[in-house]
């Protein structure tokens, strides 16, 4: 059985499939993944047994992401970096379309696609630093001087994870009202996608990566 002690980080790193679980509890296993499992029961007003049993019955450690630099890197990079810039721009043109379509109707997501725009560029400038200087650092075996670009990288990922808080309200939580379009119901979909991927990616980089360089 899965202590309640343990720390949700670890089990995001150790339990494929947990980071789903957390997600659906709004559990955050990214920026805040050192509270322990019940005190992050408690923060969502959940038992702890309801989680520690979602998580048991995912069946026993497997193999998940590799945790080796020489492996992770290339797999952030095309799992990852890749994937956001080609799902973006697409978020981006959905929301301006849902926006301009539906800008008389009450529950329209006014400000979503400049909210995705703003978004999408803090993050190329964030995805740029990493590939061209900490990466190859990390490539070549860290060094002393490594904690000061793993610093900013891990404050910019705070700055993501309030992004992600306001993208689920302008949303709804991802909920398109009654009767929406394809296009709208599409787009939330997308928005969903990009936080479960943005939430898995950042975890990689905070919980399994960087570490190994502390
Ligand atoms: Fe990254
Ligand atoms: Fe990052």
């Amino acid at each position: 059985m899965i202590s309640p002690d343990t720390c949700v980080r670890d089990i995001a790193i150790s339990r494929p499939g947990a980071t789903a679980v957390f997600r659906r509890h709004k559990i955050d296993f990214c920026c805040n993944g050192a509270a322990s499992l019940s005190q992050a029961a408690a923060r969502r007003g959940l038992p702890v047994v309801q989680l520690q049993s979602e998580l048991e019955a995912l069946g026993p450690d497997e193999a998940g992401p590799p945790s080796d630099p020489s492996a992770l890197i290339p797999h952030i990079l095309t799992r990852y970096h890749e994937v956001h810039r080609a799902e973006f721009p697409e978020a981006i043109r959905l929301a301006r379309r849902v926006e301009a379509v539906h800008r008389a109707k009450d529950d329209c997501p006014h400000g979503l696609a400049d909210h995705l725009a703003l978004m999408f560029d803090d993050l190329e400038g964030h995805q740029q630093k990493e590939e061209a200087v900490l990466f190859p650092m990390m490539l070549r075996g860290g060094g002393p001087m490594i904690a000061f670009p793993i610093e900013r990288m891990v404050a910019e990922h705070l700055d993501v994870g309030e992004q992600l808080e306001e993208l689920a309200r302008l949303t709804t939580d991802f909920a398109p009202p009654p009767g929406a379009c394809t296009t709208w119901r599409a787009l939330y979909e997308m928005c969903r996608k990009l936080d479960a991927d943005l939430r898995e990616h950042i975890h990689l980089e905070n919980n399994v990566l960087f570490p190994q360089f502390a």
